[in-house]
């Protein structure tokens, strides 16, 4: 199928929480056991053991201080991310739920999601995150080729990968894993290949990211040095239409530009972000998003875990940043999310934040290109061919 023929553009998720505003809580745990070579995620790799205790201590204090200032809120979501949440110890998760459930009410249907990687994937460990309130686990697979794998440092085979997402079936009602696309020497046919492999043991959730490479990171350097050779701009094109292609077939259509679900198994924690909802950071470089006063608050905490831990020690939370966001701000960042998701936007709400309605002579000329389209209930969306021009595209009605 070529990139025209696309597969019809997936409806919406379902509104979760019944259209009311969510509340998410994101904890960052900021260790791995080494650095991935392409990775700029705030996480570190430290020789001494971690003193989880402390941790705990500090994690709580954050979380009530934020608390404190976001009363009344009922948490729908929680999110452990990282660097690797499985390298925390299952009595460390639960210490955290527990300070979560202390300071705030959580919804008794809420998503409470861990991120692990396959080299930390015991199944004594998962079931106990599982007894700790953990509901659903994203693994980070990458790559279902030992070679790939190995390029991208990970320390984990494919059949190692793939056994973790079998403990992750086993323990777990709802998990998903992350494949990376785009990878040196990959053709279409090598992806499509893979991502068949990779559906017939997904669950309800894929989350497929083509490889970014960032500044800063070995891959940059080798990149620079001409020593990386990523697919060009057709194949990668090509790349990502396939993506599209194999997973709409097996029924999992893209609801976000690089994630994909069955109807009902989208993340409602990631839909809390792209939705503009209101969200809290704790831990080390976590960002958030709060709701104050009638003011959006974008906030983010310390990066680096100790002198993290050293600010909530002295000071009852790791706040470095704390700023109210001015109407255009907030109004670029529902377009730069709100666009992201194939059930895009409701104009009406970008004209509320921004106070002022999108231009309608450009939307105009990107309905013309086929870029976005409305739908009968009156959203704006990206189409199929827009999304791999989202960046321009969102800049085009940001403007
Ligand atoms: C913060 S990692 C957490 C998962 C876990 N630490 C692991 O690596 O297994 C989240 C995901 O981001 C993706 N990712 C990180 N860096 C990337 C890059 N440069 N390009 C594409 N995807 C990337 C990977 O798929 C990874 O699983
Ligand atoms: S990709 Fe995951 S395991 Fe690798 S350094 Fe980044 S956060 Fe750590």
């Amino acid at each position: 199928m070529s990139a025209a023929q696309a597969s019809p553009h997936p409806g919406p998720p379902p509104q979760t929480g019944k259209g009311e505003k969510e509340f998410g809580v994101y904890v960052h745990w900021p260790f791995c056991l080494s650095k991935c070579p392409y990775c700029d995620f705030n996480s570190h790799v430290r020789r001494t053991e971690i003193d989880e205790a402390r941790y705990v201590r500090a994690f709580a204090a954050e979380i009530a201080a934020t608390a404190e200032r976001t009363p009344g809120r009922i948490v729908s979501t929680i999110f452990f991310g990282g660097g690797t949440p499985s390298l925390m110890q299952p009595a460390t998760v639960a210490a955290v739920l527990d300070a979560v459930g202390r300071y705030w009410n959580v919804a008794p249907d809420a998503e409470i999601t861990l991120e692990a990687n396959p080299t930390s994937v015991e199944a004594t460990r998962f079931r106990g995150y599982r007894t700790a309130g953990v509901n659903r686990v994203s693994l980070g697979v990458q790559a279902l080729d030992d070679q790939a794998l190995a390029e991208l440092g990970r320390l984990h085979s494919a059949r190692e990968a793939l056994d973790a997402v079998g403990i992750a079936r086993d323990v777990f009602g709802r998990y998903s894993f992350d494949l990376i696309y785009a990878r040196p020497r990959q053709t279409p046919q090598d992806w499509s290949n893979e991502l068949t492999r990779a559906l017939a043991e997904a669950g309800e959730h894929l989350s497929l990211y083509q490889l970014t490479i960032e500044p800063d990171t070995p891959f940059a350097a080798l990149h620079t040095a001409g020593k990386l050779k990523v697919p060009n701009d057709d194949i990668s094109r090509a790349l990502y239409d396939t993506t599209q292609e194999v997973c709409a077939a097996h029924g999992l259509p893209a609801y976000e530009i690089s994630n994909h679900a069955r109807p009902g198994g989208e993340c409602r924690h990631n839909l809390v972000y792209w939705r503009a909802h209101e969200y809290a950071g704790v831990g080390p470089g976590a960002h958030g998003r709060l709701d104050l006063d009638g003011a959006r608050h974008a906030t983010a905490t310390e990066k680096r875990p100790e002198a993290w831990l050293d600010r909530v020690e002295k000071e009852g939370h790791g706040l470095v940043t704390d700023d109210v966001l001015i109407r255009e701000e907030m109004a670029d960042e529902f377009l730069l999310m709100g666009l992201r998701l194939a059930e895009g936007i409701d104009p009406e709400r970008y004209a509320a934040l921004a106070g002022r309605s999108l231009d309608t002579a450009r939307i105009a000329t990107l309905l013309e290109n086929g870029l976005v389209e409305t739908t009968a209930e009156g959203r704006l969306r990206v189409s199929m061919p827009g999304f791999p021009l989202l960046d321009a595209v969102v800049a085009d009605l940001a403007a």
